[in-house]
């Protein structure tokens, strides 16, 4: 610790949580820093399984306080929600244990209508966001519209600033041929959340910093991935805020000097969900299989993921972008029993060899895979504990991921439970 930061380098759903669980067993807090309800993070304790979109998953453990950070997006009934879930499984928050910051945005009920209505007018251009209103409060915030927690309480100026919104909003969905949104009931629900959400807000930046200062253990929880991240991933498909590390001290106010250990979380194999650019997709029978013994469904809207082979040209790009430490590789047990496994070592686009990923998209959907091949291997890898446990061709292939993408591999998850797990 003091500070780990765990990112995705890939385009989401690397398992992150997963990660962040294992790791929260050392840290006093955890921290969210972007993203909002976009996010699906499922971890697994003692067989039971938990899915969290907003909430960081220190928050199942005991001695952990979480912390919702300046840099995310906060649906109030998508928390509140989560609280109640949480609360049933066994898992009661009190507010000394969840902090959220009174400068996060607020997402309200136009951002979703937008997200949804500015999708079906792209059509084919679609980007497949989750819905959850993201792009739209990002827009707002850095339009100098957002509204923000500290806002709830500030009633004369909430109810101003949300009816003038919801006023500009509906001209937008009008425009759009979408309905509406009840702007009364917007302001009503807002301040009927007020003192729900009251005991939780917090200057979190300021928390955090007093915190680092006391020697308190942090542990930033990344959520998308450097992939999809606003500055550095594949844009437009992308998701609006700084899911990269670069995003941890704007997005929490941690001194960018405090952060002592990148953890850049990579799956054996690579999916993405929704539209854009994505070079080692597998659409034949190995991806099928990868999708269904990996279980590749969205954890937020259950769509189906699209599954590839390991792009190493990515993972560079996401481990240089991050300077990260180490590696964290999960899903390795997914891939026993394929006849063969394949990494993507480069690109190649107009018949000119490329290693680092391009900027744009019409040479990433030029781009064909430069494939290395490896044979398969056997077995059950769920009890591997040891790195010495793996088959002999799965060690080989994580020695090749660590070569290609340029970090030591420390941590191999070969399931879903806490345990299952290995480090070298
Ligand atoms: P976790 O944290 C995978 C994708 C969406 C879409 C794009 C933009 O679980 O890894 P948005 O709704 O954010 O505007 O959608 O980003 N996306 C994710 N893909 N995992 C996620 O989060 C994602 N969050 C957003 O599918 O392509
Ligand atoms: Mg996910």
């Amino acid at each position: 610790m003091p500070v780990t930061c765990v990112v995705g380098a890939q385009w989401g759903d690397e398992g992150k949580a997963r990660i962040v669980d294992l790791l929260s067993g050392d840290a006093d807090l955890v921290v969210r820093y972007q993203g909002g309800a976009n996010t699906g993070h499922t971890v697994v304790v003692n067989g039971k399984t938990v899915k969290l979109h907003l909430i960081p998953v220190g928050v199942l453990r005991e001695g952990c306080v979480s912390v919702v950070g300046n840099g995310c997006v906060l649906d109030l009934k998508v928390l509140f929600e989560e609280l109640e879930m949480l609360a049933r499984s066994g898992y009661p928050v009190d507010p000394a244990r969840l902090r959220v910051s009174d400068r996060a945005h607020l997402v309200l009920p136009y951002h979703r209508a937008l997200d949804a209505a500015y999708e079906s007018a792209r059509g084919a251009g679609r980007i497949g966001t989750t819905g959850r209103g993201i792009g739209p409060c990002y827009s707002d915030k850095v339009a100098y519209k957002g509204i923000r927690v500290c806002d709830l309480f500030d009633d004369p100026s909430l109810e101003a600033r949300v009816l003038s919104n919801c006023e500009e909003k509906n001209r937008h969905l009008g425009a759009l041929g979408a309905p509406p949104v009840d702007a009364a009931a917007a302001l009503a629900d807002l301040r009927a959340s007020r003192d729900r959400v009251a005991p939780f807000v917090e200057d979190t930046a300021a928390f955090l910093r007093d915190a680092i200062a006391a020697g308190s253990r942090l542990l930033c929880e990344g959520a998308q991935a450097v992939l999809l991240d606003v500055d550095h991933g594949t844009y437009p498909y992308v998701s609006a805020s700084n899911a990269s590390v670069l995003g941890v001290p704007a997005g929490s106010g941690i001194p960018p000097r405090a952060i002592t250990r990148i953890v850049c979380v990579a799956k054996a194999y690579a999916t993405r969900v929704g539209e854009g650019p994505f070079p080692s997709e597998e659409t034949g029978a190995e991806g099928q299989r990868i999708r269904e013994r990996g279980r590749e469904f969205g954890t937020t809207t259950g769509r189906p993921r699209r599954c590839g082979w390991f792009d190493a040209v990515a993972a560079r790009y996401s481990v240089s972008l991050c300077d990260a430490d180490e590696i964290a590789l999960t899903k390795l047990d997914i891939l026993a029993g394929m006849e063969r496994l394949r990494i993507c070592t480069a690109y190649d686009i107009g018949g000119r060899r490329v290693d680092r990923l391009p900027a744009d998209v019409g040479s990433l959907r030029a781009a064909k895979p430069v494939w290395k091949d490896f044979p398969g291997f056997e077995g059950d890898l769920s009890g591997c504990r040891n790195i010495a446990d793996l088959p002999a061709g799965a060690r080989a292939f994580v020695d090749a991921i660590e070569r290609e993408a340029g970090a030591p591999v420390r941590l191999v998850s070969v399931g879903a439970d806490r345990a299952q797990y290995l480090t070298r």
